[in-house]
């Protein structure tokens, strides 16, 4: 025996193993935080130059007690009308009460969670369930937690069937794919690219610019993929015409070049249809949804794959593991979810409610562009994905404005669609969406539950302020960051 190792006799008495539970909050000290506590933690622990700009346009006095269907509830019992919908991601309105049934039922059966080890009734019937949704044979699927994960799946699965072994893969400009390590170098923001090493094999063209893909396809043997949100959500709700969609298919067709619609935030009924390249006639080789699909109540995303290419990439026992799902996907609650959303999606009508709910908030808005053209530049969108572009005011602000203004933010200078987000929220009780790439556009993506009175008071609202004037509504805008 060794002589420095104790033998069990020498040791003394064992205190009994105990860990010393840290300051935890409990999930009721949680609710009860006020906006005050909430703001301090957030500062602390999760992004305090995010704060700023939640303090800029005044969200950071509200605390959502409850949401129901099209509206949230405040700390002070104020109800606020939903039309920014979580991006796209609140089709079934807030607390669906199937979808909420089915959860409880789930959770009072024990059901079990994890789809690794064994086979999964509610995985498999949730992709059964998206191939079933999907035109074509987009027939194969992975299931993930976010539209980032969906994407780099479907990014994935396409670099490997397309054949090529230097892949490149074609993307456009102004597009949002996610912001993982992959798929951050298909989404074109050079702030969001911030400094990191991106992946190298990748071309950019012009979005719905046909010749400009023709040429790059044509010139360069190696690119096997070509990646493209069917609507730009992030870009400021850009659509392409179907000749372009059409163009896509043929030349990838032609090529032998594989076409991935990012379809996460105009998927899902959003449109008018269950996908938006359904308005075209065309079906891609691969697909992706998420947002919605989780029904507003978990986090799913999912890449929806023609049998081929999935066989191709995946199809044999020796590559079947390179990327398969990870291990929260097709998680038994979250699966159990989707489904009764898609159910919810087809039983309520809801893709069908997007299209007609859509056109009255489009023509309800052109109205409205009509008796302000010197605000509102553009509306553009289909069902319930709208745009709204307001004029570009950085460089023609009235003088009177310019000295206080210049004390603004950069982010903000001159851009009306803050300022109008922030005094809707404030004075009407409504919340819209700003847009990544074009701050002079305001989203517009309520839940698809969205009925024509809804669609009627956002648009009174938006009316009543914008006959206020630019100069009343920066100055409104100025009097409330003072206060
Ligand atoms: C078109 C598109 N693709 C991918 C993503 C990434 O989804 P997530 O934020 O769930 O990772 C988004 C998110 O906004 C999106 O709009």
């Amino acid at each position: 025996m060794l002589a420095n190792v104790a033998t069990k006799q020498d040791m003394p008495e064992a205190e009994p193993m105990q860990s010393t539970k840290p300051d935890l909050m409990t999930v009721e000290e949680a609710k009860a935080l006020d906006t005050k506590s909430m703001a301090e933690l957030f500062k602390d622990h999760i992004n305090p130059g995010q704060f700023h700009f939640m303090k800029l346009l005044g969200f950071h006095k509200v605390k959502i007690e409850t949401a129901e269907g099209m509206y949230y509830t405040d700390q002070n019992g104020r109800k606020i009308l939903d039309f920014f919908g979580g991006f796209g991601s609140l089709a079934h309105g807030h607390n669906h009460p199937r979808v909420i049934a089915a959860r409880k039922q789930f959770q009072d059966e024990n059901r079990h969670e994890i789809a690794i080890a064994f086979l999964s009734q509610y995985a498999t019937a949730l992709a059964k369930n998206l191939a079933a949704c999907s035109p074509g044979d987009l027939d194969m699927v992975f299931l993930g937690s976010t539209g980032s994960e969906a994407m780099e799946a479907a990014v994935k699965v396409a670099e490997r069937a397309s054949g090529r072994k230097n892949c490149k893969i074609v993307y456009a400009e102004n597009s949002f794919h996610g912001k993982t390590k992959g798929v951050l170098s298909l989404t074109d923001s050079e702030l969001y690219q911030g400094d990191f090493q991106l992946v190298g094999n990748r071309v950019k063209v012009p979005f719905g610019d046909l010749q400009a893909l023709s040429n790059a396809i044509k010139s360069d043997p190696d690119i096997g993929v070509v990646v493209l949100e069917t609507v730009q959500g992030g870009g400021g709700i850009i659509s392409a015409p179907e000749a372009y969609w059409r163009g896509v298919r043929d030349l990838c067709d032609e090529h032998n070049v594989l076409w991935v619609a990012d379809e996460v935030q105009c998927g899902y009924g959003r449109t008018g249809k269950f996908y938006a390249f359904e308005h075209y006639g065309v079906v891609p080789d691969v697909t992706a949804l998420a947002k919605s699909l989780g029904a507003g109540k978990a986090a799913v995303g999912a890449m929806i794959a023609k049998r081929d290419v999935y066989m191709k990439a995946y199809g044999s026992p020796k590559t079947a593991m390179i990327h398969a799902q990870a291990t929260f996907g097709g998680i038994g609650e979250a699966s159990v979810t989707a489904m009764e959303g898609l159910n919810v999606l087809y039983d309520e009508d809801l893709i069908e409610n997007s299209a007609q709910v859509g056109a009255h908030l489009i023509s309800r808005l052109k109205q409205i562009q009509e008796k302000y053209p010197k605000i509102i530049k553009d509306v553009r969108g289909q069902g319930l994905m709208v745009g709204l572009e307001f004029q570009d005011f950085s460089k023609t602000m009235p003088m009177v404005l310019r000295p206080v203004l210049a004390m603004l933010d950069e982010k903000l200078k001159g851009s009306l669609s803050g300022f109008i987000g922030a005094q809707l929220l404030r004075d009407y009780d409504i919340l819209v969406a700003f847009t990544e790439y074009n701050r002079n556009v305001i989203r517009l993506e309520p839940p698809l539950v969205c009925t024509m009175d809804n669609v009627d008071t956002f648009c009174d609202a938006l009316d009543d302020l914008l006959s206020k004037g630019i100069v009343s509504i920066v100055n409104g805008f100025i009097k409330s960051q003072a206060g």
